[in-house]
């Protein structure tokens, strides 16, 4: 069983778009500049943002954080929100932006999401980003699916005739990832499944994956039974369960019930540091790819 080390690589990819960035800045151009709206307090979306912003850094990119509140008594209207996409759409200062999800519920993630402008969405959420990407049209890809295929890749691990199992249909890993691996091409020819809450018997289904995506958000959900030997499994699953030994009260939990898999599989991604820091790789390539695109 190997380790796939999400942490390094992603570290890698970081170094590599420094020096393009280093490139830029030394050809007189501008540094890329990514803008993020976070909408609350929600622990989960805090950290991630702060990981973007920090990855900025790192990359030697310009970062700007718009902070909104809400509350049940005081809850963000959600034209205020839409004012502000609009603003970063006609900013010629942002390279690209992204909206954190989850939006507090009474507001309509769709809308929000539809108003970003397609050439500025760096998540690769909005419609015409996903339609390109089903399509295989140049496009900002997904930044979950990408940094999955991407680090695939890195490991030398082969998708083309392969049979890929997704557990999980969700618009931001599931969906997306189903077209990439589903395209013509090196990183993809793969024959994928996406299994989900209607599914009958999905351990029949996911003990015959060659790769095994688990994206459900349901810690340790994926069993050993339901892995085949030699497999390959890649986890997206970062639930925080509580863990009063841990200063933070909680542990990052995965989809996958990793001790008892792990033994089974050829390679395996940790939680954390397997897929997490290579989202967060692919928003800096996106976001890279926005500022050329307009140069
Ligand atoms: N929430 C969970 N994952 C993501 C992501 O990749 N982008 C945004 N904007 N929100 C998220």
């Amino acid at each position: 069983m190997e380790l796939i080390d999400g942490k390094k690589a992603a570290a890698e990819i970081k170094q590599e778009i420094a020096a393009k960035v280093a490139e830029r800045i030394a050809q007189g151009k501008r540094a890329p500049h990514l803008a993020a709206i976070l909408v609350g307090h929600d622990g989960g979306s805090e950290t991630y943002v702060a990981h973007k912003i920090k990855a900025c850094a790192e990359c030697g990119f310009r970062s700007t954080l718009i902070r909104f509140e809400s509350t049940d008594e005081a809850p963000l209207q959600q034209s205020e929100l839409i004012a502000a996409v609009e603003s970063l759409n006609n900013d010629p200062e942002v390279d690209g932006f992204i909206v954190q999800l989850p939006l507090p519920r009474h507001i309509d993630e769709n809308a929000v999401i539809e108003a970003v402008d397609p050439s500025k969405d760096v998540d690769g959420f909005h419609p015409v980003n996903v339609g390109r990407q089903s399509l295989g049209l140049p496009c900002f890809h997904s930044a979950t699916p990408a940094g999955i295929v991407e680090l695939l890749k890195r490991n030398n691990i082969p998708t083309k005739g392969k049979r890929v199992v997704i557990v999980g249909r969700s618009n931001i890993v599931g969906k997306p990832l189903a077209a990439m691996l589903m395209q013509k091409g090196a990183t993809a020819d793969a024959t994928v499944t996406v299994c989900h809450s209607a599914t009958p018997d999905i351990a029949e289904i996911t003990r015959q994956a060659d790769i095994l995506v688990a994206a459900v958000g349901r810690p340790g959900m994926i069993t050993a039974d339901m892995v085949a030997d030699g497999a390959t499994v890649i986890d997206v699953g970062t639930t925080r369960v509580a863990d009063p030994t841990r200063k933070t009260g909680f542990r990052l939990c995965g989809d996958v019930d990793f001790d008892n898999v792990a033994p089974k599989c050829s390679f395996i991604t940790p939680v954390p540091g397997g897929v997490g820091p290579m989202t967060i790789c692919s928003l800096m390539q996106n976001t890279l790819l926005a500022a050329e695109r307009k140069d």
